[in-house]
C-alpha cells in the first residue's frame, strides 16, 4: 500500500506517533509531509517524533513530490493531526502547497482521504466546512478516543484513535478492542 501521512499544527502530535510506530514500513510505501505549525506541536507535545527508518519524509512547499499528481498512484492519506486551518484550506480548494494539492488531488481521483481534526468547540465555519469535504468524499475521524475498552495510560488512549485509522486502511490493528468480540 502506498500512503501519505501529514501532520499540521493541531494538538495531537501522539496520534501521528503511534500510528508511525504500527505502520509496517517495509511492508508498506510510507510517505510523511510536516506543516510548519505540525513541528512546533511535536515539539511542545512530544520534544522528538520518532520516525521508523524506511518512511520518506518531505517539505511542505515542494511539488516534486509524486502524490502530488493524480498520475502517480496512491491508495491513502491521513491528515493526522489535522488542524481546523487545513481542513478549511482544502474544503476552500487551496492547494498552495504540498500537504493541500495532495488531499486536492486524492479527492479529485477519489482515492481515500482521512482526516483527523481536533479542535473544541467549533464554529459554523469548522462545521460547514467538514460537510464541504464529507460531501467532496473525505472521512472525518475526529480525534475523539474511547474509554469503554478500558483504555488507561496515554498511549492506550491514542490507540482507540489510531486503532480506527487503521480499520478506515483496511490494515490490522492487532489487540484492538471490538465490541462484543473476542479480542484478537
Ligand atoms: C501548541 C499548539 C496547539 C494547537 N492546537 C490546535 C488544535 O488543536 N486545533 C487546531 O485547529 N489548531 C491548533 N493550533 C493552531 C494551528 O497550529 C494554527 O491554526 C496553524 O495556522 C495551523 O496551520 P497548519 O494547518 O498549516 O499546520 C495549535 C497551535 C499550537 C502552537
Amino acid at each position: 500500500m502506498k500512503i501519505v501521512l501529514a501532520a499540521t499544527g493541531a494538538s495531537g502530535a501522539i496520534y501521528l506517533q503511534r500510528l508511525l510506530s504500527r505502520l509496517d514500513t517495509a511492508a508498506h510505501e510510507v510517505h510523511l509531509v510536516f506543516s510548519t505549525y505540525a513541528r512546533q506541536v511535536v515539539h511542545e507535545e512530544l520534544g522528538e517524533l520518532l520516525v521508523p527508518p524506511g518512511v520518506h519524509q518531505h517539505g511542505d512547499k515542494t511539488m516534486n513530490v509524486p502524490f502530488v499528481s493524480g498520475s502517480a498512484r496512491f491508495d491513502a492519506m491521513v491528515i493526522v493531526p489535522c488542524s481546523m486551518g487545513t481542513l478549511g484550506r482544502i474544503a476552500a480548494g487551496t492547494s498552495d502547497s504540498t500537504i493541500l494539492r495532495a488531499a486536492d488531488v486524492f479527492l479529485k481521483e477519489r482515492r481515500k482521504l482521512l482526516l483527523v481534526p481536533r479542535e473544541m468547540p467549533w464554529n459554523l465555519i469548522h462545521a460547514r466546512n467538514v460537510v464541504t469535504l464529507i460531501e467532496a468524499g473525505a472521512t472525518i475521524l475526529p480525534a475523539s478516543p474511547s474509554f469503554y475498552g478500558g483504555a488507561s495510560t496515554l498511549n492506550e488512549i491514542a490507540d482507540t484513535v489510531v486503532d480506527r485509522i487503521l480499520d478506515q486502511l483496511e490494515l490490522p490493528s492487532p489487540g484492538m478492542f471490538r465490541w462484543k468480540e473476542p479480542s484478537e
